[in-house]
């Protein structure tokens, strides 16, 4: 398969880093410590278009795709994976809209998204469903032509700034795989409110919060596909699309830590020379800049094959590894790079001790890096089958049996 970079995605790449810098890295501190929104960075970002890069064309965006989608985030969470994770939100909001979405619904919600008017934030967690993803309480009951939603939900990225929140609620509890759907709430929905902002150990300039639904009466147009049952699909469907996201804000944030690590090595002076000359430390950073590349171009690999085909099964395996292996890099990058600055990394004083706070969500959010290797090992085990021609190759139970010499071989299976 090809790795296809654009024009208009090298465009939209370019212009993320302009944003990035003269927006998001000046104020990043600033944001951090008071966890405040950068909205001045975001309207940036919407006057840019780049709230459409993942939107298809018919519906406002500019359908550039996952891959030009992992570019831009990349080059935002490289200055500030709080801004990084802001952005992509809205991805990840949209992504049960733009996958399993009616037509009517589409046109309703996509081209307020595309530039930049709505924000979007994705409910699916909850206080005891995290991973279990299936094992959700949220109710959403008919009532007439409503449907009538109550319960909490945990960890919303983005409440309180999102205009759309796309829930994942109960509809039938009877059912085993039809249990959950998809609902659009909008923000100003009576019943509807965002709780407990969190007080985080990173990414502090975005909220995230508790949201809970007090007897919230949406229309059943609201149904995301317009049948029930669907939402545990859509929910899986548009983790496979949004991870290579959390991949690229990881492959930003090492980069970015990385950077730091690098400036700050070439002019750290001990034992009369700069600290970047010691073998150690160039080990460090050979690494670092080594294992961030091999992390971008899995990224990519994984983004590419979503634009090149989105119901390729390897997809979703392609997600979860570039999404495990991206994260677990960024969380190894932030903490070599504190160690590169010695006691200075530890100060808040410098930006590198916020990259080190920010890399720990990336490995639990959208999926913990647990989760990601049960899906590659499911995966991998669904796809033996295709080996078939190593058997002859693999100990058989009788050979696995040991015999005497001269002993006759019993087949236990027979
Ligand atoms: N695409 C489409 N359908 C899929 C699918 C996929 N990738 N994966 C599974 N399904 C379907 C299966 O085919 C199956 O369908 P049938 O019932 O018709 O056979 C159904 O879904 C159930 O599949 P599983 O039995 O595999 O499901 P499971 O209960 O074992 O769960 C899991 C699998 C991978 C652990 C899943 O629950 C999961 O991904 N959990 C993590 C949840 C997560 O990532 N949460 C993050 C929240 S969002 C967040 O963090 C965002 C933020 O704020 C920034």
């Amino acid at each position: 398969m090809n790795i296809v970079f654009s024009h208009q995605a090298d465009e939209l790449a370019a212009t993320a880093r302009k944003i990035a810098d003269e927006y998001v890295r000046p104020q990043a501190a600033k944001h951090d410590k008071a966890q405040e929104y950068n909205y001045e960075a975001a309207k940036a970002v919407a006057d840019a278009g780049l709230f459409a890069t993942f939107i298809p064309k018919r519906y406002g965006g500019s359908e550039a795709g996952i891959l030009a989608l992992a570019r831009v985030t990349e080059e935002l969470a490289r200055a500030d994976s709080g801004f990084g994770v802001a952005f992509a939100v809205n991805a990840l909001g949209s992504f049960p809209i733009i996958l399993g979405g009616t037509e009517e619904q589409k046109q309703e919600w996509l081209p307020k998204i595309a530039c930049g008017e709505k924000f979007v934030a994705f409910c699916l967690s909850e206080k005891y469903a995290g991973s279990d993803a299936q094992g959700l309480a949220v109710t959403a009951v008919e009532d007439g032509d409503d449907y009538i939603i109550n319960g909490e939900k945990k960890w919303t990225t983005n409440g309180g700034i999102a205009d759309y929140y796309t829930v994942f609620c109960v509809t039938d509890a009877n059912s085993k795989s039809r249990r959950i759907s998809a609902i659009m709430v909008e923000k100003d929905t009576p019943g509807f409110s965002v709780k407990k902002i969190e007080d985080k150990m990173g990414i502090r300039c975005v909220p995230v919060v508790e949201t809970h639904f007090d007897h919230v009466r949406v229309p059943k147009r609201n149904m995301i596909g317009g049948c029930p049952g669907m939402g545990f699909k859509h929910a899986m469907a548009t983790l496979d699309h949004a991870r290579p996201g959390v991949a690229a804000q990881a492959v930003g944030a090492a980069q970015g830590a990385l950077d730091l690590a690098l400036v700050y090595a070439s002019r750290r002076k001990q034992f009369g020379a700069p600290i970047s000359s010691h073998q150690m430390v160039q080990q460090m950073l050979a690494d670092m800049a080594t294992e961030t590349e091999a992390a971008r171009w899995l990224v990519y690999r994984a983004a590419a094959g979503l634009d090149d085909d989105p119901t390729d099964a390897t997809n979703s395996k392609l997600a979860a590894m570039a999404k495990c292996y991206a994260t677990d890099n960024a969380m190894k990058v932030a903490t070599d790079a504190v160690q590169i600055f010695g006691g200075y990394g530890f100060m808040e004083d410098y930006p590198v001790a916020k990259y080190f706070r920010d890399a720990k969500i990336l490995q639990i959010y959208e999926g913990t890096n647990q989760v990601q290797r049960m899906v590659i090992a499911r995966h991998l085990t669904r796809t033996v089958k295709n080996l078939g021609h190593l058997d002859e190759f693999i100990p058989t139970e009788t050979q696995l049996t040991y015999t005497e010499p001269g002993q006759a071989v019993v087949n236990q299976n027979t």
